[in-house]
């Protein structure tokens, strides 16, 4: 029994092996209990000889397991060691560097802009209230001015906001005049139910502003469209407006701005026309800051909403609106300058 056990424990090669061949020689039901437990039939003299000699094979299996099992476990991490070996002469790989996305680049630089004039940049959510997106707009419910922008509805409160217009109602609720004027930003993504094509996308960027305090005038407001205009498609860049209608500005206007691409002269992207429409304004509706709790025969405003994609198209040259949210690395690379 002892050269046998001896040789099938150094001849295991695996753990489970071995485990199961500590069961079969000392485990509860093993060989060696066997013997201590038919001690009976041996002569009494001999019993404690016997017992004896049955100890003392435990133990020296015990320790053949121990030294059996740690063999298998150094073999083990040497194996590891092999597999996992590196090879620290094989040349680098260059980690690839991912660029900022054309849209962000444009954000960035915009919001740059607007904090150097005084204004703070607010974000909204994009799940919007149909109270903060229209309702506090002076858009209430069944107002055919509603039917200007295609709404996803998430239920009767919810949706995905069309317009970032709903930060202007949040920001002016909590404003304190007493602090000074209300001058903020709010840029983010927009949503609307349209037919995807080169030109119409279901999600764009815009980027709210508004400006609220004591004596602003319509002037103000071109003034500050002038100077954006100027700061994003360069000095000589020339600019229109054109009267409009928001429900949420009175009067409201549309600026144009000459075709990047011809220089005015007609192409696809300005459809012919040499202009491409960049953004809607106006001056604040009375009843935007009486929603809000602003008395409007004390403070009135200027507000604007910039269409980013537009911006970009004119900055990039970019064709197909699609590739803003398509993320085609290959779109998005060659961006990378522009950082
Ligand atoms: N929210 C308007 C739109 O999405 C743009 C706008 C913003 C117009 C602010 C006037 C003032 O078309």
């Amino acid at each position: 029994l002892r050269e046998q056990g001896i040789e099938r424990i150094n001849q295991a090669d695996t753990q489970k092996k071995l485990d199961e061949i500590r069961v079969e020689l000392i485990g509860r039901k093993g060989q060696l209990t066997e013997i201590l437990h038919s001690m009976k039939d041996v002569a009494p003299e001999n019993r404690p000889k016997v017992g004896q000699q049955v100890n003392q094979l435990r133990d020296l299996f015990q320790s053949s397991f121990d030294d059996a099992k740690e063999k298998l476990v150094q073999a083990l991490i040497a194996k590891r060691l092999e597999e996992e070996k590196i090879d620290v002469t094989l040349p680098g790989r260059q980690a690839h560097l991912g660029s900022k996305h054309p849209m962000y680049v444009i954000l960035d630089d915009l919001e740059r802009f607007f904090i150097g004039m005084g204004y703070k940049v607010v974000q909204g959510p994009e799940i919007e209230t149909d109270h903060y997106c229209f309702e506090m707009m002076n858009l209430p419910k069944d107002h055919p001015a509603r039917d200007m922008q295609a709404t996803f509805y998430i239920d009767d409160e919810n949706l995905l906001r069309t317009q970032t217009s709903g930060d202007q109602a949040r920001v002016l609720e909590k404003h304190d005049f007493l602090k000074g004027p209300l001058k903020m930003v709010g840029p983010g993504k927009v949503y609307r139910r349209d037919d995807d094509d080169a030109t119409h996308s279901h999600q764009f960027m815009q980027m709210e502003g508004l400006v609220v305090d004591k004596n602003v005038t319509m002037s103000d407001l071109k003034g500050t469209l002038e100077l954006i205009a100027k700061h994003e498609f360069g000095q000589d860049r020339k600019t229109r407006l054109r009267p409009s209608y928001f429900p949420f500005t009175e009067p409201s206007v549309e600026m144009d701005v000459s075709c990047f691409n011809c220089d005015g002269k007609g192409c696809p992207i300005c459809k012919y026309t040499g202009w491409i429409e960049v953004l809607g304004a106006g001056m604040v509706h009375p009843n935007v800051l009486e929603n809000a709790g602003i008395d409007s025969t004390v403070y009135g405003g200027f507000a604007f909403g910039l269409g980013i994609d537009r911006f970009a198209i004119l900055k990039y040259g970019v064709s197909d609106i699609r590739d803003f949210y398509t993320n085609d690395v290959r779109f998005l690379e060659q961006f990378r300058k522009e950082e």
